[in-house]
């Protein structure tokens, strides 16, 4: 695909303001590994509805942990079986290019950055994860969901295996690392006050593959429009991400899937970069 001069232009603008650049992405990101969105049409708050969202909460697990675990690694195992695509191939390709000057900030529990090359450093992962575990009685920290999870979908063995879901130091129960609906955001589990400061810095923020249904994405991207970046937005389906770019100063949207797009405005800015580079 192509990009429109306004699109370049804002690319070109907000890479030579030597900030960095974040992006902020959202399910849309997976869609085409094929990960359920959550508010698409066959997104899985759209076709489970409120029945599936109340499990997605503390009030859930307190009552019912076995069922609630039994849901994330029934989650877990889906995503587990998708590949990362273009899209996230691309952010790794940014990331090798621009260093520190890399930042990604994704609402995404599926872990397909990470798998596809991103580094944990420079990628946020503000909901938390599938592959994490961590302790109910506050041990600090996050560790691994045992590989003995890996099966789950063909033999999901739950006597045997629940007895693996503790704090191997304290011995408590654990729970999902991932942030429920009735919790809050934070910087020791989730790295909240991180993403705000790397939206702060940013001179280019792009939103790709999501609807704007969680305000986080928006709130961030008003950060880094407030602190002067150029704004672009990536995202097939009009929404409130788009009418945010277009609407700042400088800024731009791609009606486009994230495959598509991603490795188009990747290219750009690592030419730019390298093109600064041999000045
Ligand atoms: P949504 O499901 O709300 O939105 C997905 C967006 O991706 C929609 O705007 C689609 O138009 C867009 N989209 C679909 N296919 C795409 C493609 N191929 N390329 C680019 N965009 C595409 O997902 P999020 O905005 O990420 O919370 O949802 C935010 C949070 O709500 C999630 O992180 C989740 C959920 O509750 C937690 O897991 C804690």
């Amino acid at each position: 695909m192509s990009l429109d001069d306004r699109t370049i232009e804002a690319i070109h603008t907000g890479v030579s303001a030597g900030g960095s650049v974040v992006f902020v992405s959202g399910a849309g990101i997976s869609a085409e590994s094929g990960v359920r969105t959550y508010r698409g049409e066959d997104g899985m708050w759209t076709t489970d509805g409120a029945a599936a969202m109340s499990k997605a909460t503390l009030a859930y697990f307190s009552r019912y942990p076995e069922r609630s675990w039994q849901w994330h690694l029934d989650r877990r195992a889906e995503v587990l079986s998708a590949e990362p695509n273009a899209a996230h191939e691309a952010l790794v390709r940014l990331e090798a290019v621009l260093g520190d000057r890399f930042a990604l900030i994704t609402q995404n529990v599926d872990r397909l950055h990470i798998r596809a090359g991103n580094s944990t450093r420079r990628t946020v992962e503000i909901h938390g994860h599938y592959g994490g575990m961590r302790c109910t009685a506050g041990c600090v920290g996050v560790v691994p969901i045992p590989n003995e999870f890996d099966a789950w979908r063909d033999e999901p063995n739950w006597p045997k295996l629940r007895d693996l879901l503790v704090c191997l130091r304290c011995g408590f129960a654990t729970r999902p690392h991932v942030l429920w609906f009735d919790e809050f955001y934070d910087e020791a589990n989730y790295r909240m006050k991180t993403a705000g400061s790397l939206a702060a810095r940013a001179s280019l923020c792009v939103t790709v593959g999501t609807s704007g249904g969680v305000p986080v994405a928006a709130r961030l991207a008003g950060i880094a429009a407030k602190a002067g970046a150029v704004l672009i937005d990536v995202n097939p389906t009009d929404g409130d991400l788009r009418q945010l770019a277009l609407r700042s100063p400088g800024g731009a949207a791609i009606a486009a899937p994230a495959s598509d797009a991603i490795p188009v405005i990747v290219d750009l800015i690592e030419s730019q970069v390298r093109g600064v580079d041999r000045i």
